[in-house]
């Protein structure tokens, strides 16, 4: 009599794969990064953050440099940077970054975010940053990683150990980092407004319950990576944030698939890739954002013309996206500029669920590498 004992499987928790479990541990994870970091009065307290008012001041320009899944997480964090502290960002991958001439200096904060704390160019970037003379703060998973140690300041996610090449639940805990990062640096700036302030920090408090209700539909999800996981190209659309979380929706599908795709930005698609657009092309449309909305409706439509064949993915109460899309993904209505940390979700389910109908490794992607330590 022999016991099968395999170590894996019994890591994998019962899921087939790490990555559906680490999609599993996401409201879990953002839990983690969050709850550490509001105080009873639903005030942000970031004691890992030695930036005071005085330094917030001091700076004119912030820079988010990362790689891969992690710049990806950068781009919101640009965004709610740019809306709510009202500083210039400029986001940059690390791979261009330091041949880009940069304008650092002692007016700069440079933020880096990097789940192993350990990838080359990231590193790289964080100490020509420091020669400069900016302040860095580094966004990490990786607890005493190169960049933790050598930031001056480090914000950890607390998503637990990521073992799936394809990143899941350390994106959404980056994203959840960057909304923490800007809305108390916004609140120390006293460039947010209180209300605005606390209705934020409410939305962030619900995201588990609506992650939850997510992987809830993980069956419907499959469903719809049965109508596409045989097809040749796959594009993705989406403008403002939705844009940047359909970048990441497309990097997901690609790396574990390996059906090319690519993001556009809806309204950009028309110079250029809409060539692409046969009958039958699948195209994946974000249209999360209010004030986007019906620019994306009409992007939709433009496509549809041609005969792509268009999942949605939005809000529930826009309920009639259903007229002008073959599918529609609804996810639970979220303040807009919180929506990816909940709509990149049913985005990681379908490209594992398109994935493993292929038969394809997912944890371990060919030519991929979950910490790259090369330039
Ligand atoms: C590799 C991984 C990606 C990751 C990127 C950046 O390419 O496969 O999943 O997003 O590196 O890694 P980092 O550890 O710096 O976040």
């Amino acid at each position: 009599y022999t016991v099968n004992w395999d170590v894996e499987a019994a890591e994998k928790g019962g899921y087939d794969h790490f990555m559906l479990k680490e999609i599993f541990e996401q409201p879990k994870a953002v839990k983690d990064t969050l709850s550490p970091r509001l105080n009873k009065q639903n005030d942000i307290r970031l004691d890992d953050i030695t930036l005071t008012k005085e330094d917030l001041d001091n700076i004119n320009r912030v820079y988010i440099v990362a790689c891969g899944t992690a710049y990806h997480a950068g781009l919101l964090g640009k965004n709610l940077i740019q809306k709510y502290v009202n500083v210039p960002v400029i986001a940059e991958v690390g791979s261009e970054f330091r041949y880009n001439d940069p304008f650092i200096d002692n007016k700069t904060l440079m933020i880096i975010v990097s789940q192993s704390g350990e990838t080359a160019d990231t590193l790289a970037a964080l100490r020509m940053a420091k020669e400069k003379g900016a302040r860095t703060l580094a966004v990490t998973n990786v607890v005493g990683s190169t960049i933790s140690r050598e930031a001056d300041d480090v914000f950890y996610t607390w998503a637990g150990p990521e073992i799936a090449v394809a990143s899941t639940k350390a994106y959404t805990t980056q994203l959840v980092s960057m909304a923490l990062i800007s809305l108390d640096m916004a609140n120390k700036k006293g460039t947010i407004s209180n209300s605005m302030y606390h209705d934020l920090i409410d939305e962030l408090r619900d995201t588990p319950a609506k992650i939850d209700k997510i992987l809830d539909t993980s069956d419907e999800i499959k469903k719809l990576a049965e109508e596409i996981y045989n097809k040749d190209h796959i594009f993705y659309i989406g403008r403002g944030i939705d844009h940047d979380v359909a970048r990441e929706g497309s990097l997901k599908l690609k790396e574990i698939s390996y059906i090319h795709s690519e993001a556009m930005p809806a309204g950009e698609l028309k110079h250029g890739t809409i060539a692409l657009i046969e009958d039958g092309t699948p195209v994946i449309a974000l249209a999360t954002q209010d004030k986007l909305y019906d620019k994306t409706v009409s992007n939709i439509k433009e496509v549809s013309a041609r005969g792509a064949k268009v999942i949605a993915l939005s809000m529930l109460k826009n309920k009639e996206i259903d007229q002008s899309a073959d599918r529609v993904i609804y996810i639970p209505n979220i303040i807009d500029d919180l929506a990816p940390i909940v709509s990149v979700v049913p985005l990681q389910i379908l490209a594992y669920h398109v994935a493993t109908l292929k038969g394809a490794d997912v944890d371990k992607p060919r030519n991929l590498a979950k910490s790259v330590t090369v330039e």
